[in-house]
């Protein structure tokens, strides 16, 4: 279900200077967020600081395999594409040709569309599809930021899907600081505060949920 979304739990002023004087976007990064902007559901938008920390987890674990469960007019999959060597490859996984036909738009301009893979279809479809033609332990990380009542599913495949020493970021999992909140019980609340337990105490993988954007949970695969 899509909701509007706070994408930051900081106050303005440390929210701006964390994403405008910290933060270095591209020109190209920067229209996008421009014309983003200016549409219906621009929250869903991932923040520039949360696309420095995407771009500098593929350099620390040198990625060359990426996938996104996610991708909206495409800003996250900028991030990542960008810092992929050029032979690189990312798979994104949406539903909206509307919204990714702006993303392609902006990775033409950018010079990364060759290293990106649309795949239009519900993710835990495309996840199957990758798994059964297989691509288990082929990825060094993965990115959900897609339909929440999912994330399990979507890590669970991911897990699959990563190699070991790969990592999976997770986007939304402070959901407004709403999962802190013993007294909010709605679907999306309850799957995301289940899903933080169960990484947190989960032995596959060493986790830690960032306060960065609307929280960030980092898990990298034993
Ligand atoms: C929060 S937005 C992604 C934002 C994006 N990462 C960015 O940086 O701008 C969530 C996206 O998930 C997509 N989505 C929702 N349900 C989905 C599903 N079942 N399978 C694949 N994508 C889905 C939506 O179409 C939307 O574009």
């Amino acid at each position: 279900m899509l909701q509007p979304m706070s994408r930051t739990l900081l106050p303005e002023t440390v929210e701006r200077y964390v994403t405008r004087e910290i933060a270095h976007e591209t020109d190209v990064q920067r229209r996008l967020r421009a014309e983003t902007a200016g549409m219906p559901h621009a929250g869903m938008q991932i923040g520039a600081d949360q696309g420095a920390l995407l771009a500098l987890l593929v350099r620390l674990v040198s990625a060359r395999r990426a996938i996104e469960i996610g991708t909206f007019t495409g800003y996250s999959a900028l991030a990542v594409a960008s810092a992929l060597p050029a032979d690189g490859k990312l798979i994104c996984c949406d539903v909206s040709d509307e919204w990714t036909s702006v993303a392609r738009r902006y990775w033409n301009e950018a010079g990364v569309a060759e290293r990106i893979e649309l795949r239009l279809a519900p993710a835990t479809e495309t996840l199957a599809d990758l798994l059964k033609r297989g691509g288990g332990e082929t990825f060094d990380m993965a990115f959900i930021d897609a339909d929440k009542s999912n994330y399990d599913a979507y890590y669970e495949s991911c897990l699959k899907l990563v190699r070991r020493g790969g990592v999976i970021a997770l986007d939304n999992m402070l959901w407004s600081g709403k999962v802190a909140d013993p007294d909010v019980h709605d679907e999306d609340t309850d799957a995301l505060r289940a899903l933080n337990a169960k990484i947190s105490d989960d032995r596959r993988v060493d986790a830690c949920l960032l306060t960065v954007g609307d929280g960030v949970m980092l898990a990298r695969k034993r």
